[in-house]
């Protein structure tokens, strides 16, 4: 599957969701979430995502592997997003912050 990282937290560009073929993301009130069941491995949402968000299960970095768990868990809680919408407000304000995770609205 595929993961959505830290990144997208209170940014939420949503430009990953035109492109999934498999209709395979979950929207939460600051970030998305890719189902892991439903997920192809086809990749093309990674080059769309402006902050590099989103990653192969494969390559998510050490300090990025809760991640893979919360992707899982919320994408069962979440509704589908299957068209590109506006980015929250402040989205470029924290697309350079690290350490967002104590800012995800679940
Ligand atoms: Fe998030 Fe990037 Fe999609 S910021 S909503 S993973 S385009």
């Amino acid at each position: 599957t595929h993961v959505v990282t830290e990144a997208c937290i209170r940014c939420k560009y949503t430009d990953c969701v035109d492109v999934c073929p498999v209709d395979c993301f979950r929207e939460g009130p600051n970030f998305l979430t890719i189902d892991p069941d439903e997920c192809i491995d086809c990749a093309v949402c990674i080059p769309e995502c402006p902050v590099n968000a989103i990653l192969p299960e494969e390559d998510v970095p050490a300090d990025q592997q809760k991640f893979i768990a919360i992707n899982a868990e919320l994408a069962k809680a979440w509704p589908s997003i299957t068209k590109r919408k506006p980015a929250l407000p402040d989205a470029d304000e924290w697309k350079d912050r690290t350490g967002k995770l104590d800012q995800l609205i679940r």
